[in-house]
Order: structure tokens, then sequence, then C-alpha cells
């Protein structure tokens, strides 16, 4: 690997400088964590499957018109993305109750919420990333009102065509996170203006996908729950997809992959 300038280290992602001004390069690494970092593991191969599943995802998320921070792949674990400045906040929505909701409205694991829920968290590890209402957001101006409509409107309109997208491979989506940034625009009058755009990434540990006929879980639970066969899981979505081969190729890193160009 050339030397380049790590920008940024998370627990599972590495942000290296990038070849232009306004890029950056996102390395998927194979380490998963849960509970705050308390519970840790490697596991072989989930850094290539997400990277392809995440860029799957953000390209056809492109495609109906949702600003993203990809540009495109580079190899197995790598993917090329514009530099934004991350919004602290993480952008939850549910159809299904499941995990921290379920628990703390006491409602029972996969139970359908009437409608679609969109929650903010901020995005502090050494607080576990508590829920936030709208208000916090705006007294401690961690987004601007615009910002926020934005954001719940973007993120219904991911949650639409992220339920048909699964739905169509038979995988319910029950919740998901993401979070956004702020591109920088220069305007036709030479000002610069922010773009709230979609960033970080949309995989597997950012989800929670359930098989529809069985409810299998096919996302970080497994992880969390020690049910064990998490990369078998995630390469079952990434092969559902279209994204692999084979449903056998999980023998990562050096899964067969649907590629013309590495
Ligand atoms: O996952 P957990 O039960 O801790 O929290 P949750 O609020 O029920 O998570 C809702 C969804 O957001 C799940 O799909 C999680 O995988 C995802 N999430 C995430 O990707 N990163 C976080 N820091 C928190 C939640």
């Amino acid at each position: 690997m050339s030397r380049r300038k790590q920008i940024y280290e998370g627990k599972a992602k590495i942000l290296y400088e990038g070849p232009e001004p306004g890029t950056l390069v996102q390395y998927f690494k194979d380490d998963a964590t849960a509970f705050n970092a308390q519970k840790k593991a490697i596991l072989d191969g989930k850094g290539v499957l997400n990277n392809r599943i995440s860029e799957f995802v953000m390209l056809r998320l492109e495609e109906i018109g949702i600003p993203t921070h990809f540009i495109k792949r580079l190899n197995m674990r790598e993917q090329l993305i514009k530099k934004v400045e991350i919004i602290p906040l993480e952008v939850i929505c549910r159809n299904v109750a499941a995990g921290t909701m379920a628990k703390r409205l006491g409602l029972e694991e996969g139970t359908k919420l009437p409608r679609s829920v969109v929650e903010f968290c901020l995005k502090r590890d050494d607080l576990g990333d508590p829920l936030v209402a709208e208000e916090h957001i705006h007294a401690f101006g961690w987004a601007t009102h615009a910002e926020v409509d934005e954001m719940i409107t973007m993120t219904l309109r991911v949650n639409d065509y992220l339920r048909g997208m699964f739905g169509g491979v038979g995988i319910n989506l029950i919740d998901f996170k993401i979070e956004f940034g702020r591109l920088d625009v220069t305007m036709e009058n030479g000002s610069v203006a922010h773009q709230v755009i979609l960033a970080d990434e949309i995989s597997p540990d950012s989800c929670r996908l359930w098989d529809r006929d069985t409810d299998r879980k096919l996302d970080k639970d497994r992880f969390r729950r020690d049910m064990g066969e998490v990369t078998e899981a995630y390469t079952e979505v990434a092969t559902r997809l279209g994204i692999l081969k084979e449903a056998n190729n999980v023998h990562a890193p050096n899964l067969s992959v649907v590629s013309n160009d590495d």
C-alpha cells in the first residue's frame, strides 16, 4: 500500500487523504465492534463485503437522485469519496421495533410500527450515542432547521427505496442508521453554499435485515448476539443483491466478485 496520510481511524473504517483536493479514500476494515466497542472481533472478509454492498447501495441511491459522497470503488477494500464535514448526528429510520427502541418502549422485537419513524442520536461514543430531540439539535446548533428537514426527507426516501430493493430479494428492512455530511458547493455567483449529502456507509453493519420467510437475521445482530455465521449472512445479502457470483464464495479476502476492474 502506498504511503498516504491517515485522516481518521474509526471502529470499522479508516479515512486517508484522497488523490485530489476534496476527496478521501475510505478503507473498510474487518474489525467488528458492538456495545460501544466493549465487544470486538475480526471477521475475515467483512470489509470486502461492506465495501461492495455500500457501493451497490450508494450507486442505486444516486440513480434516484439522492446525493451521496461515493465517487467510485478503487479496489476490494477501498472507495474514493467526497470529503465532507460530517453532521454529528446518526439518523435512524425504523419500520419494525428492534434493538434499543424495543427495549426503550417495551415493544416486542418484530412488532411492525404504525409508520416509519426517524430518530436522531448524537454522535458521541463516550456517551453511547444518546437519542436527542430536534429541540436539542437546534438549541446546540448541531444542524440547522433546513438541514434537519433535508435529512428527514432524504432518510424517508432512502427507506422507501431500500425497503423495495431488499424486499425484491426476500429481505425485510427492519431499521438502519445513516449519516450525512456538508459538501461545499461553489455557486454561479462565486459564493459557497453547503449541500447536505449522504455519507459513511450503508451495509449489514448499519442495517437490520431479516429474511422475509424465516426472520433469520442477516446483519450485525449476529455478531452482537453471538449468533455465529456473521460473514456468511453478509455474503448472503451480497449474493441476493447480485453482487457476488455464487453463494459459496465466502472465503474472503479472495472473494469472487462480479466485477470488470479487479
Ligand atoms: O443497534 P442497537 O440496538 O445498539 O441500536 P438501535 O438504535 O436499535 O439501532 C438501530 C439501527 O441503527 C440498527 O440497524 C443498527 O445496526 C444501526 N446503528 C448503527 O449502525 N450504528 C450505531 N452507532 C447505532 C445504530
